[in-house]
């Protein structure tokens, strides 16, 4: 059992199963709205069309995501032997839960930090990679880094094309892709 302390909220991590992961995001959720830990650097606005197309390219691309997480998200990965990843199209998770996300990673799953800061200075759970070293976690290496400008293109991308949109189909994939690609014709 690991212990976050996120502000005066406490992050209970057990490992390795995946049960306990469900408190964290609970928890992360939370202390969001409580406004007890992160600065979440989003201010709402329209979703702009070059800027999904952006967070689309990261995710299929320099992030990696689909990986583990599938081209739709769907956690259909497209990579074997790469782990599990969530099902994001049926995340309860709100934006800035995402982007923390992202950013930190997962402990105790195989979800990796995408920021190059994340355990150098205490931004992500308050703890440094000697408190995670000392808790025996080992977080997994990311594709790569992304700067904080980038996870808020893979946030714009999510929330407007992955998250909450149910499952994929063929005309969901035709818009998904700007044409009816190849990938679609698999779909009902
Ligand atoms: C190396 C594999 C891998 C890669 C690459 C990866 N993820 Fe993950 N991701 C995971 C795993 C594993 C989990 C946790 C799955 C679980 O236990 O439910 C996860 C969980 C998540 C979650 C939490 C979802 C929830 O509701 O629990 C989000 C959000 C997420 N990933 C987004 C991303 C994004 C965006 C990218 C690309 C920038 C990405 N992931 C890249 C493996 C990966």
């Amino acid at each position: 059992m690991a212990a976050f302390n996120i502000g005066r909220k406490k992050f209970m991590i057990t490992l390795p199963n995946g049960f306990a992961r469900r408190a964290l995001q609970v928890s992360a959720s939370t202390a969001l709205i409580l406004g007890a830990g992160f600065n979440a650097s989003y201010v709402a606005r329209a979703a702009d069309a070059g800027d999904i197309a952006e967070g689309q390219r990261l995710f299929m691309q320099k992030g990696n995501c689909q990986a583990c997480h599938g081209w739709a998200g769907d956690g259909r990965k497209t990579d074997n032997q790469m782990p599990d990843g969530a099902n994001l199209r049926e995340t309860k998770l709100d934006r800035a839960a995402f982007v923390m996300i992202v950013k930190c990673g997962l402990p105790g799953t195989g979800m990796p930090p995408f920021d190059r800061l994340a355990y150098s200075d205490g931004r992500c759970f308050g703890k440094k990679d000697a408190d995670l070293k000392a808790q025996g976690i080992r977080m997994a290496d990311p594709p790569a880094t992304l700067q904080p400008r980038e996870v808020e293109l893979l946030a714009e991308f999510a929330f407007a094309k992955i998250i909450g949109k149910g499952a994929m189909d063929r005309a969901k994939c035709a818009d998904y892709w700007g044409s009816a690609s190849e990938v679609c014709n698999e779909l009902k």
